[in-house]
């Protein structure tokens, strides 16, 4: 089959786009042909490298799968179409769990087949293209449960971080769509558009306004119920700085450092929390399919490559070019 594997950690130089043999599949294991995978910011991590965290080489990268059944099992037939829910056993102390194409054991979606257990495999509701589908497994089931971990209520007022990104534009989605007040943040004019055609009820461009004074102005200085923080280091003060008493922050990202500082004297005068979410389960993105099918919300879809292109993808994502999901094509 066709596959990008990476040898080393790196930049998209190290992305190399080659034949290898097929996977096999093992006991409890099922192959799946790979239509659409899209691409993660997990995608960028691994293939860089994190201190701590190891793969075995050659590696391929991408969790966000939809594809096809090879081989008949259960209730599922040769051809029908699927989507692949990522999390895997970490076999880590004190870690949730391990993502398919992530750091650990298992080879992802950037390949022509992939081998994963049938316990991860799910119908592709049929309302979702290929496309679609491959872009929710993961920003959209991370927003959903960020979202949950939120405990916002309707009309509750939210702070959804980077509107472009696909964590961002998703949660942007789902809230609207849950009923809040949504005020995120962009970068320029045309996120800013972009934005405006989500819903988001305010926008902040950050590279000419100040984030923490326009969101205490829009709240009359009481500030929001939760943040929606996949950024990390940058804004994990602020994020802190605008909750409301009693407000909550999810944080499931480190776009810009993994470490954050915390006003310790504001957070427990406030009585605020920090809540981390890490994906979401098997059955929250069941639920995501429905409540999406119910809302009749379509995921954002920036760009799709050819799988041979996947540099230029990874490209675009450092660049932060994109608004919303970036998606290769890996077989027709
Ligand atoms: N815990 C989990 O289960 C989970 C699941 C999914 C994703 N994640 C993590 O969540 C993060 C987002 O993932 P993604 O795939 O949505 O990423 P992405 O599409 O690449 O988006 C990155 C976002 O970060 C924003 N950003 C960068 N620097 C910033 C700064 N200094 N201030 C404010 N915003 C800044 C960008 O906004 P501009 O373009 O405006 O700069 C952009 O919106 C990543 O760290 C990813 O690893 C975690």
């Amino acid at each position: 089959m066709k596959a990008v594997i990476i040898k080393e950690h790196g930049g998209p130089e190290v992305l190399s786009y080659e034949q290898v043999s097929d996977p096999v599949a093992q006991e409890g294991h099922a192959l799946v042909k790979v239509n659409y995978c899209a691409v993660n910011h997990l995608d960028i991590w691994v293939r860089n490298g994190m201190p701590g965290k190891s793969v075995v080489f050659p590696h391929i990268l991408g969790c966000d799968i939809c594809g096809t059944i090879l081989e008949k099992f259960g209730s599922f037939k040769k051809g029908d179409s699927v989507v692949v829910y990522p999390a895997v056993d970490s076999n880590i102390p004190r870690v949730s769990f391990g993502i398919i194409g992530g750091f650990g054991k298992y080879k992802g979606g950037y390949a022509e087949i992939i081998s994963v257990p049938k316990n991860n495999i799910i119908k592709k509701p049929n309302w979702l293209s290929d496309k679609e589908a491959a872009a929710i497994n993961i920003s959209y089931l991370t927003a959903w449960n960020m979202l949950e971990k939120s405990r916002c209520k309707k009309d509750d007022t939210i702070l959804i971080w980077g509107a472009n990104s696909g964590v961002g534009s998703a949660a942007i989605l789902l809230a609207k769509a849950k009923g809040l007040k949504v005020i995120t943040i962009t970068s320029d004019k045309n996120k800013t558009t972009l934005a405006k055609r989500l819903g988001a009820d305010f926008i902040i461009d950050r590279s000419i306004k100040d984030v923490t004074s326009e969101v205490l102005r829009l709240t009359n200085q009481v500030g929001v119920d939760a943040v929606i923080d996949h950024v990390g280091t940058k804004t994990w003060p602020v994020s802190l700085e605008v909750l409301k008493v009693k407000g909550r922050m999810v944080s499931c990202g480190t776009t810009t450092g993994g470490e954050g500082i915390v006003n310790i004297r504001s957070f427990y005068s406030k009585e605020a929390q920090i809540i981390g979410a890490y994906l979401g389960s098997k059955s929250q993105l069941v639920s995501l399919h429905k409540f999406m099918k119910l809302k009749k919300i379509r995921p954002v879809i920036d760009s799709v490559f050819d799988l041979k292109d996947v540099k230029k993808a990874h490209q675009r994502m450092e660049e932060s070019s994109q608004f919303g999901k970036i998606l290769l094509q890996v077989s027709s």
